[in-house]
């Protein structure tokens, strides 16, 4: 057992010494990334372990892992590797389109999802998110969020050899993998859990388990509840009468990375992932990852080493996969994950609840402060922007961002929470609330783009809102998501009331099987999911004839107007203006206000000429996309 030296030089030779031991000896490539990475390994895992006895051993497992999988990633990934090196900012293009679905419910099972790629490809996807789809418990399995193995697929919808088979089909029709890498927790029957219960060696630290509840009293003086419908505050007993450390529901027990042998147990599940030709890992849950006394136990600093560890631990051993935060959480708190040293991409929940929120009070303050404010990333990164997903909307704006228009964060987040379930008199939402804490009186939203826009309640603008609320979505920049069904105007599907496994989680209520009747109706006019799909694809393919839409750099734009909201994407030369008006009354956009712009301008969705010289009228819920010229 030795300690870790405070230094990279003195350990490197060493570390892959040992790793050699263990994995074989390192290739040219791989000595190469070894070389080019270990000094940015060391530090970090110094700062997480060095104070160990055994800290150098640890490091070198985690090095043997990174070699063995290197040693059997397949050559075909090994080409992307090398592809995605020379084309690092690959994801930023405005040809990038997202799509998530289940494959149980959207597609019956992988050969299911195969069978979609031509309908895939009409949509224009290039990145599709599988939720997802690992062994874990019958019934109840939080959609699939409680993991028993990382190595097999659920039997329901097929084999891991058919998910390497899917990849790489998907890879050949232009299109990338990407599958959730739930590394906060696993699921009570995953063998690691069922050993640490058992009290086996080596795997009694992998979860944090107590004696009694004086640790998790004292935990749970900063902690907060997460699902307060399932058991309350962050622990629950053990038949034994021991308590464990459970953030999600009871049978999700948290991992401890304070011992670092999870840290290397998780990186050679994520290695393996990535040999099955999976392209992005959606990070889960990354703000839980590390817990201390005292404090609220999300996104402390380690939550950051630990990312950017296995981040580094990739760039050797499968250099082009992609990280996703998933961190649903203030606005300061989401953008730190965002890096190329830790997650490239992001979902964007800011601007997805504000979108909302924006629709509610017809009012896009909030939504332009934002985009103003807290859109820019570093250089190489991206967002990845939806509607809506296959959670909750949780209002997490900050809340001193609300007083500078002298909004009352809380009591705003009720009104939002009274409108969108249908609470408020007038409200043309059909939501569904999820969580809803008495203690606190915090609640979160659910149901799908259409019900929530008003489709649903047949108000006679919901799908106007679907498609305003998808405009943007598509024309903020990074990578559009869409949650597959919501292009043909999917509706809440209330029987998850009726199956035990699902009664007591609301999130079910936006996750419909597969809408096939709505889908039949796509080409026709004349129904709700015609109007969506024809008014969707075609802001699609604006989109992907659009190169101003690549990459992520916005400005405001003042459209002198209450209910316009209005931003620029920059181009060279030209401009993407965009102005969307999230009232219920025309809006009257005077020519003043386009003094900065030659007059002539470009609808790029309707591909016509548009003249500025005299103003400009946009509908209620309607928007523009223009291209103009700025004059100097
Ligand atoms: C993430 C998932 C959510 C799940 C939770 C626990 O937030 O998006 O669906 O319930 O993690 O795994
Ligand atoms: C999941 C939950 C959401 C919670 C979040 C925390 O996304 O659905 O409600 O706030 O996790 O990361």
């Amino acid at each position: 057992m030795r300690r870790l030296s405070a230094d990279w030089r003195r350990d490197i030779d060493e570390i892959a010494r040992l790793a050699a031991e263990q994995s074989g000896p390192f290739d040219e490539d791989l000595a190469r990334r070894y070389a080019e990475h270990f000094p940015l390994l060391h530090p970090l895992f110094v700062e997480l372990y060095g104070d160990r006895d055994d800290g150098l051993d640890q490091l070198a497992a985690v090095i043997a892992e990174a070699a063995a999988s290197w040693g059997v990633r397949p050559r075909e990934l090994k080409l992307r590797d090398a592809a995605r090196e020379s084309d690092p900012g690959w994801y930023l293009s405005h040809r990038m389109l997202g799509g998530v679905c289940y494959v149980d419910r959207y597609a019956g099972s992988l050969a299911g999802v195969r069978d979609s790629i031509p309908y895939f490809q009409e949509l224009g996807l290039t990145y599709l998110h599988l939720m997802p789809l690992f062994e874990s418990p019958e019934g109840n399995s939080d959609g699939g969020y409680a993991v028993s193995s990382y190595r097999r697929v659920n039997p329901a919808l097929g084999t891991m050899e058919e998910l390497a088979a899917l990849a790489a089909d998907l890879r050949a029709a232009g299109i990338s993998l990407v599958v959730d890498f739930i590394f906060n927790h696993t699921s009570d029957e995953h063998e690691w859990a069922r050993q640490a219960v058992a009290g086996e060696p080596g795997y009694e630290d992998f979860y944090l388990i107590f004696p009694d509840r004086t640790m998790p009293d004292a935990y749970e003086r900063t902690v907060r509840e997460i699902f307060p419908d399932d058991h309350p505050g962050s622990f629950v007993q053990l038949p034994d009468g021991r308590w464990i450390w459970a953030t999600f529901y009871h049978f999700q027990w948290d991992l401890n990375y304070a011992n670092p042998a999870v840290f290397r147990a998780m990186t050679g599940e994520m290695l393996f992932l990535a040999n099955q030709g999976v392209e992005v890992l959606r990070m889960d849950a990354v703000a839980f990852i590390w817990k201390r006394l005292g404090t609220p136990s999300e996104s402390l600093p380690e939550a950051h080493l630990l990312l950017r560890a296995f981040n580094t631990v990739l760039r050797m051993a499968a250099p082009s996969l992609l990280f996703k935060s998933e961190a649903i959480v203030h606005p300061d708190e989401v953008i730190e994950y965002v890096s190329l040293e830790e997650c490239q991409l992001s979902y964007n929940p800011l601007q997805m609840a504000l979108t909302w929120e924006a629709l509610a009070t017809r009012d896009p303050r909030m939504l332009q402060q934002a985009l103003e404010r807290r859109h820019a990333l570093p250089p190489g990164t991206a967002w990845v922007n939806y509607v809506r997903s296959h959670d909750d909307i949780g209002w997490t704006y900050a809340d001193e961002d609300a007083a500078e228009f002298g909004i009352a964060a809380y009591s705003h987040r009720r009104f939002l929470n009274d409108f969108y379930v249908g609470r408020f008199p007038g409200s043309f939402a059909r939501g569904v609330p999820f969580q809803e804490n008495p203690k606190t009186g915090d609640a979160r939203v659910t149901g799908t783009t259409a019900s929530l826009a008003g489709v649903e309640a047949g108000d006679p603008a919901g799908i106007d809102r679907v498609l305003l609320a998808h405009s943007i979505a598509l024309s903020t920049g990074g990578i559009p998501l869409l949650y597959l069904g919501d292009e043909v105007a999917q509706l809440n599907d209330y029987s998850y009331a009726e199956d035990p496994a699902k009664a007591g989680d609301s999130r079910w209520v936006h996750r419909p099987a597969r809408p096939a009747d709505r889908y039949a109706e796509r080409a026709d006019a004349a129904t709700d999911a015609g109007r969506v799909y024809t008014g969707l694809t075609a802001l699609i393919r604006a989109r992907q004839e659009t190169p101003e839409f690549g990459g992520g750099t916005l400005v405001g734009f003042d459209a002198r107007h209450p209910s316009v909201l209005g931003y620029q994407r920059p181009g060279e030369g030209q401009v993407i203006l965009v102005l969307a008006n999230v009232g219920d009354a025309e809006a009257v956009i005077d020519a003043t206000t386009f003094g900065g712009f030659a007059p002539t301008a470009i609808d790029v969705v309707r591909g016509s000429d548009v003249d500025l010289a005299g103003g400009l009228v946009l509908p209620a819920h309607g928007f523009v996309w223009l291209r103009v010229t700025p004059v100097a």
